[in-house]
């Protein structure tokens, strides 16, 4: 099959300049998910078919065949285009062409399909490149873009992708927020025009809207009925997503790079690679597009995400800026009290001229206060390790505070308009990363610290302002900086995980300001949000698991709204990577064996919670209950938990049916992690009445909650 595919394509592109083009079919397939492409006879390539995979591949021919695949600006399109370039002639037209195709096995066993265009008239080339695995529904796709001319061109647009449909309506739900609100779904039909998602906030993109979405085809797609595609894309910087239905009715929507602010010079011969656009379609709604990420995820992309996660207690919320050698190592005595895995250590720690007391100054001096810590990092990972603990600790090194000796002595490094006044977001500008000399000094924060203290078992990377008031004083073009500074990041992060592969690190932006899938191939989880108020917590893991496994989102319990009991705070906390950030003198003995205990659970109930298929069973935004269950891959052990929010006064409590079980296996059920630590035995159901009938998991009770773990007789 592979070598035919090989074979038609070397036809394809032999035949053009001698009799037209032959139709050749390009077929990008995964289990269930099929893209075709088709070179027609005029040498162009289309979307033949995008949906469901079909039995027989002769039929695709059959299908209506969509738009151009990859359409550029200047030819006779009257919507937007993917691809704009300015000739160096001034002319500002591309045609593209195919110029042969070709898919080969890669180690991981995915295929990469590379289909190779080309403009005929100027000697540009296009590459788009898909990606497709065996075993999951997921296409990664990407595009190489290289100036073919004797001159530098300027791109405009240099999207990564362009899909097409035609569906009778379209839905949108995209994640948006704001600084401790993140992800918050809301969904909207799309009509004539355009929808754009898109970010301009540089370093902390995902502020205030996540770079993911669904799109509900025909219909506004339920947990687990209807068609949607779910995309994102792989950028740890601007982006946009732009949706535009034409007057046909037909959706374009195409995802890459936000361009705003970021044409691109290209000298002769050079070639641009875009970030990587990743979509899973599902015919079943919702629920199993999450799935399908989550395993890829977990299989493909995400830093170690095929190991397990460590339980921790971080000291933000306990002591802020105030602590000193001694509280920090009775706070790592806490750590082991509580059985977690590590102590993290936040911000705080460092600056000897502008000590680190408050966000106002110090970020940048990456050496330990001496009258805080006198005995340095040292003497905290040697009481880590008599405590049997593990030790963490966070870094912000993109960014500098203007007090601090780093600014003093280079204040070139820095992003800031060099003929106006300074603007600071949280007191502290970033670094121009685009600037190799940057690159090497941020590599060198961790690599420093790592060579001085190797039993630094863990990073927290934090990143707190967005990219203002934008000017470098490296960069030749401008224009290149937004884009520049993700790429100096990604080398940095490279040589990071070149050095240190084993080393755990936590993406962390102000809360969730970053969280997208490029920037997991370094890091292996996310902070989800500064808002760690459990009710908050519930829907800002409800939208993030609708892309990423709980396995990458940090949840911790706190003392944010302590109307809330520590079990539900805590049973939050244990739908996602578990940790703590308090102190044990905010809780009472009864509360501090209850996390010992719920601690020893979540390790025991971890190859479920972290590997296992999640089912959304009831949505926080429905009402005054959520639930959500995960369950083993070998179907003999789920969790259910559940949540009562505000219940209303005699409200009806139905049965929740489970979902993803056996149905016919017969599996205990018992209530674990009760106030009192104790478990209750709930009967024994068969799959198929747990599915059908379900279980009252709900009650009046406010803000109260229950953990079932089911296992198989
Ligand atoms: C950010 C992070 C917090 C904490 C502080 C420290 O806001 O999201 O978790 O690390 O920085 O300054």
């Amino acid at each position: 099959m592979k070598s035919n595919r090989i074979i038609i394509s070397f036809l394809g592109a032999g035949l053009a300049g001698l009799t037209g083009w032959a139709e050749v079919t390009i077929p990008i397939t995964t289990p269930n998910t099929a893209l075709v492409l088709k070179a027609a006879d005029n040498g162009r390539v289309y979307q033949q078919y995008l949906g469901k995979r079909l039995a027989n591949d002769d039929e695709y021919a059959k299908t209506r065949c969509g738009a151009e695949a990859y359409i550029t600006h200047g030819m006779e399109d009257y919507f937007e285009p993917a691809l704009h370039i300015n000739h160096a002639d001034g002319n500002q037209s591309t045609l593209l062409k195919y110029a042969g195709h070709n898919s080969e096995t890669q180690a991981d066993g995915s295929t990469l399909t590379t289909v190779r265009l080309s403009d005929e008239v100027y000697g540009d080339n296009v590459n788009l490149f898909y990606v497709t695995y065996p075993d999951v529904d997921i296409v990664k796709s990407w595009t190489e873009i290289t100036n073919g001319e004797k001159k530098p061109v300027e791109m405009e647009k240099y999207a990564s992708s362009m899909l097409h449909f035609n569906a009778p309506a379209y839905y949108l739900t995209q994640f948006n927020g704001d600084w401790a609100d993140e992800v918050n779904a809301t969904e909207l039909p799309l009509s004539f025009g355009k929808k754009v998602i898109d970010t301009k906030l540089g370093a902390r993109p995902n502020m205030f809207v996540s770079p993911f979405f669904q799109l509900s085809l025909g219909e506004p797609a339920g947990e687990d009925s209807g068609d949607v595609l779910v995309g994102t894309l792989g950028w740890t910087g601007n982006f946009r997503f732009t949706f535009e239905v034409d007057n046909d009715g037909r959706l374009r929507v195409i995802s890459g790079i936000n361009p705003y602010g970021s044409q691109r010079v290209m000298a002769k011969g050079e070639t641009f690679t875009t970030p990587e656009f990743i979509f899973t379609l599902s015919d079943k709604g919702r629920g199993q597009a999450s799935r399908q990420f989550h395993d890829w995820a977990r299989k493909y992309q995400v830093h170690k995400g095929d190991e397990s996660r460590m339980t921790l207690l971080n000291n933000w919320e306990a002591t802020y800026f105030d602590f000193d050698e001694d509280k920090l190592i009775g706070l790592i005595g806490e750590a082991k009290e509580l059985g977690v895995d590590m102590f993290l250590l936040d911000d705080g720690w460092f600056g000897n001229k502008y000590p680190r007391h408050s966000d106002t100054q110090g970020l940048g001096d990456w050496e330990e206060t001496a009258n805080k810590l006198p005995n340095g990092i040292g003497a905290l990972t040697e009481a880590a390790r008599k405590q049997g603990v593990k030790f963490g600790l966070w870094i912000e090194p993109e960014m500098v505070n203007p007090k601090s000796e780093l600014y003093e002595q280079h204040k070139d490094w820095v992003i800031t308009l060099p003929n106006r006044d300074e603007y600071y977001y949280r007191h502290q500008l970033v670094l121009d990363l685009s600037n190799p000399k940057v690159q090497d000094y941020v590599f060198g924060v961790v690599d420093g610290l790592m060579t001085k203290y190797p039993d630094i078992a863990f990073f927290k990377w934090d990143c707190n302002s967005p990219i203002t008031n934008i000017y470098s004083n490296y960069e030749k073009e401008q224009s290149h900086l937004y884009v520049d500074y993700v790429r100096g990041l990604y080398n940095v992060l490279d040589r990071v995980k070149a050095k240190y592969p084993d080393l755990p690190i936590m993406m962390c932006s102000g809360g969730g300001g970053r969280s997208d899938y490029e920037g997991l191939r370094y890091f292996t989880e996310f902070w989800c949000s500064d808002n760690t108020d459990p009710v908050e917590r519930l829907f800002i893991q409800w939208g993030y698991s609708q892309i990423f496994p709980s396995k990458v989102q940090c949840a911790h319990v706190t003392t944010w709204n302590k109307s809330a009991s520590v079990k539900f705070r805590t049973d939050v906390a244990m739908m996602g990577k578990l940790g703590f950030d308090l102190k044990l003198d905010d809780l009472t003995p009864d509360e501090i064996r209850y996390c010992q205990n719920a601690i020893k659970e979540y390790n025991r109930l971890k190859p479920v919670i972290l590997e296992g298929d999640q089912y959304r069973l009831v949505s926080p935004y429905s009402g005054n209950h959520t639930s959500t269950m995960y369950v083993g891959k070998d179907g003999r052990q789920a969790v259910v938990f559940a949540f009562d929010i505000f219940p209303r006064f005699k409200e009806n409590l139905a049965d929740v049916k489970l979902k993803g079980l056996d149905p016919k296996v017969v599996y205990t059920v018992r209530e674990i992690n009760r106030g009192d630590g104790s478990s209750r035995d709930a009967g024994s159901y068969t799959g198929d009445y747990l599915m059908k009938v379900g279980l009252p998991v709900f009650t009046l009770g406010k803000l109260t909650s229950r953990i079932y773990e089911l296992n198989a007789l």
